[in-house]
């Protein structure tokens, strides 16, 4: 008897060179799409050593040694110095994503409270406000073809000012996403640069555009902060805490700069990445029609006619699935890059002190030894019984270890509730042909943006 595989949908994955690139085309490819340099070995093999213009990195793929690394081992492979010098322009480098240790670990205490389990329920309503609005928006639209990418950006933005800054703050959405896109747009060539030992002052194209847009964010989260110093918010919010956080070492609250540097990153973190795992979700599922049948079904029978609710997060197993598989196939956040801060070693290999050491998670995410059929789209791989088989190395979309995601759970009831919504009303129709292939603009994109056809059920 011959078991026939069910028909899934594969999108078109992208062509990785069989060994890493040549310094010259190395830098051409990085500023094109840092993905586009991974060679095949990360999608096969444990671990794989490569020679940056003469200077030794390690990716490391396998599960078990993912998870030593980044969770025994943590301690020691602290973030690499590329975070700082591509983030820290934008959010400095002493704030909750850039820092390491005492400083980190009081500035991770301080933000937790918005992120407690009963909290996040709370702002279910808020998850479906911003998509009702999405909604109304398209159904005002009637069927045109829109850039779904921005469409999500638009929304997760609503969600992210109304949760974590009490709605308070009116931001210019449209240009505040601009000027990420601009700041985002030169990471490859900080990165190109940083590998040939270049200098940070060094000039490069977009860079003067980038620190213009970095400067405006800065402008705006320190308006909002004095904002709030002259009109305290009604509950407590993110930034009330943040505020009121004391470092217990020395006993001194954040400066405004700090509290600028820290808001930002939430602004920042916390609305672009879920807005891409719900962009690829929608497009994924837009060219899966059994899966959308499936989806459909549960959102009908689980919250039927009305609002989504905080009752019904657990219940929407099948759209926490799609959106796990979308963030298998897309991670929104692709690359873990660590440092061995000492000599150690790691699954038999010897790693000296100052040596990169990253996790490139969309390879480990469709990796042959880990995964059957890597690049076609399964929700049900993540089906309870199935996942609990899976490896805590394998699958990292939120990182794993002290440095983990504190907005993993949110984001998570965030892209449920909104994806809910969102397919309850409309059909998300992919364009004819059109793949879509990603890029990494330190976030995982959708290379010249998501255009569907968007049209009311
Ligand atoms: C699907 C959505 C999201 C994805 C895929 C994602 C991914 C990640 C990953 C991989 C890290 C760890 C980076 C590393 O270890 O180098 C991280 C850290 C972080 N994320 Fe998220 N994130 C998402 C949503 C959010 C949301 C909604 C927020 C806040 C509202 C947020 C705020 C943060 C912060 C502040 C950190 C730094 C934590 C620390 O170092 O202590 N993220 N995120």
């Amino acid at each position: 008897m011959t078991l026939v595989e069910p028909a899934l949908f594969t999108p078109q994955s992208l062509d990785h060179p069989d060994r890493p690139l040549g310094l010259f085309r190395l830098l051409r490819t990085l500023v094109h799409n840092p993905l586009e340099t991974w060679p095949q070995p990360l999608f096969t093999e444990r671990l794989f050593w490569q020679r940056f213009a003469g200077r030794p990195l390690l990716f490391v793929m396998d599960p078990a040694l993912v998870d030593e690394m980044l969770v025994a081992k943590a301690a020691v492979f602290p973030k690499a110095p590329i975070i700082r010098r591509t983030i820290g322009p934008a959010v400095g480098n002493e704030s909750i994503f850039t820092a390491e240790g005492t400083q980190w670990r009081w500035q991770r205490r301080a933000a937790a409270p918005p992120f407690r389990h009963s909290t996040i329920l709370g702002f279910v309503p808020a998850f479906h406000a911003a998509a009702a609005r999405t909604v109304a928006d398209l159904g005002s639209r009637g069927g045109e073809t829109v850039d779904v990418a921005e469409l999500m950006m638009a929304t997760t933005f609503d969600v992210i000012v109304e949760t974590m800054l009490s709605g308070a703050a009116s931001f210019d959405t449209k240009r505040f996403g601009q000027e990420i896109s601009h700041y985002f747009d030169t990471v490859g060539w900080i990165a190109a640069l940083s590998i040939l030992r270049a200098p940070a002052w060094l000039p490069y194209p977009g860079k003067r555009r980038a620190r213009e847009g970095n400067l405006f964010l800065k402008r705006e989260m320190a308006r909002v902060i004095a904002e709030r110093r002259a009109r305290p918010a009604a509950t407590p919010d993110l930034l009330d805490f943040l505020i009121a956080a004391a470092d217990p070492e020395t006993g001194r609250a954040m400066t405004d700069a700090e509290l600028a540097d820290n808001l930002l990153t939430f602004v920042v973190a916390g609305h672009e990445t879920t807005a891409l795992a719900l962009t690829w979700a929608l497009w994924l599922v837009g060219n899966a029609p059994e899966v959308e049948a499936r989806l459909l079904d549960e959102v009908t029978r689980v919250v039927g006619d009305g609002p989504v609710e905080a009752g019904h997060i657990d219940g929407l197993v099948y759209a926490k699935q799609v959106v796990q598989e979308a963030m298998r196939l897309y991670p929104p956040a692709p690359l873990i890059p660590r440092i061995a801060s000492e000599d150690v070693t790691l699954g038999g290999e010897a790693i000296a002190a100052g040596t990169p050491v990253y996790v490139p998670v969309y390879a480990v995410h469709r990796h042959a030894q880990i995964w059957q059929r890597p690049d076609a789209f399964d929700p049900d791989r993540f089906a309870p019984e199935s996942a609990r088989a899976l490896h805590r190395g394998a699958y990292l979309p939120f990182g794993a270890g002290p440095r983990i995601c504190i907005g993993a759970a949110f984001a998570m009831a965030e892209a449920v509730a909104i994806l809910a919504t969102l397919v309850r009303a409309m059909r998300f129709v992919p364009l004819a042909g059109h793949q879509p292939l990603p890029t990494i603009r330190l976030t995982l994109r959708p290379d010249g943006g998501m255009p569907m056809r968007v049209e009311p059920r």
